[in-house]
């Protein structure tokens, strides 16, 4: 790995990643600490693999170093440069798409009362080339090397997720990656987009109130393969990106602070267990007539009418989640909404990627 000085750390924190003081002054001080041979591990794993689009999954920092796997992020800021201006991508978006970095590092203070970067082999996306921060959500390279899927991300700062946010940022993906990324998104109505979140959990609809955000996010979404994503832990992702609590953290320790956390507390008392689904973006819903691969239906209470049903047009599935269920909701007697089906649709498969 390239030597990293301290006060470099410190100005890449501050200047590149938007980090607070106290977790740029804290990671400038523990970079002298940290083990060579294991920065040096994490580091060669990024330079071999720039543009990979593989989940590094770098093991657990030792305790005494959670902010280990930074470094070695920091380090390839370089590489990522070169990488962004050999496709054609602005500075300003290459230093748009490390904010993530300062956002987790207060996301782990808050969880763990300390500097830390917990999931640091998530960075390695960014920094590697495969991520980018497009208005409000993220964009992933992600899936199998001939078609690959763009996975949306949606990071905690940045304001509401709003549909003209959502639509907005979409639009620009549409635009960005046919333009960085030709040999793999040059068909652009072949483009899909994924999200595999707890925000696509159809139990929201149970507790969420009808004004959410998230609930209409959720919708622009057709469900597909199991209920809850392979790997994907609905109870650990609730408390980390809701109440920013660790995995353990009992039941009666979490904050109850705005309306999303009460209703999601709410469904944990009521023995909800939360899930991670992967969803197919409609981009029909979104207003934006590309994405022949994604679902494409139109729900029956949109405008559109014309846009095509679903034909289970989703790679190995027979119907989508959308169909399976019908509306959305309904609306129960004192005006609170309820899902229409209080049982997800029957999976009909899992995905390949
Ligand atoms: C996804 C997200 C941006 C949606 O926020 P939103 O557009 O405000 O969503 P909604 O309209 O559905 O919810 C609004 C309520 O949620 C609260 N809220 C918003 N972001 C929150 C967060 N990060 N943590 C806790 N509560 C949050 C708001 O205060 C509001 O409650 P209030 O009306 O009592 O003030 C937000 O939940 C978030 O930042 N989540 C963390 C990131 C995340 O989960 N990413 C997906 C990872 S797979």
């Amino acid at each position: 790995m390239p030597p990293l000085e301290p006060d470099r750390v410190r100005e890449l924190l501050l200047d590149w990643c938007r980090a607070d003081r106290e977790d740029a002054e804290d990671a400038a001080a523990a970079i002298e600490g940290a083990p060579a041979d294991l920065l040096e591990q994490r580091y060669r794993t990024i330079a071999e693999d720039m543009g990979g689009r593989k989940w590094l999954q770098w093991p657990q920092p030792p305790p005494a170093h959670p902010l280990l796997g930074l470094y070695p992020v920091l380090a390839a800021v370089p590489l990522m440069l070169e990488y962004h201006r050999e496709r054609g991508v602005g500075e300003d978006l290459s230093r748009l798409v490390m904010e993530d970095v300062g956002e987790k590092l207060r996301l782990n203070r808050r969880m763990y009362g300390r500097a830390g970067l917990d999931t640091d082999g998530w960075f390695t996306a960014h920094v590697r080339g495969t991520i980018y921060q497009l208005g409000r959500l993220q964009f992933c390279i992600e899936g199998a090397e001939t078609r690959p899927v763009i996975g949306l991300h949606i990071r905690g700062e940045g304001g509401p997720l709003s549909f003209e946010a959502v639509r907005d940022s979409v639009e620009r993906a549409l635009g960005f990656f046919p333009a960085a990324f030709p040999e793999l998104f040059g068909d652009r109505d072949a483009i899909t987009f994924t999200c595999t979140s707890w925000l696509l959990d159809p139990q929201l609809r149970d507790w969420l109130p009808e004004r959410s955000n998230i609930l209409k996010f959720a919708s622009l979404f057709d469900l597909v393969g199991p209920e809850s994503h392979p790997g994907t832990n609905g109870h650990d992702d609730v408390r980390r990106f809701v109440f920013a609590r660790t995995p353990r953290t009992p039941d009666s320790e979490l904050p109850a602070d705005n309306t999303l956390q009460r209703s999601i507390l709410a469904g944990i008392k009521a023995g909800v267990e939360w899930r991670v689904p992967l969803g197919g973006l409609a981009l029909a819903r979104l207003g934006l007539p590309l994405g022949s691969r994604a679902c494409g239906s139109s729900s029956p209470d949109r405008a559109d009418t014309s846009a095509p049903r679903c034909g289970g047009s989703w790679p190995g599935t027979t119907s989508c989640a959308w169909c399976a269920t019908g509306p959305a909701r309904t609306t129960r007697s004192d005006g609170t909404p309820t899902a229409a089906r209080s049982t997800p649709p029957s999976w009909t498969a899992s995905t390949s990627w």
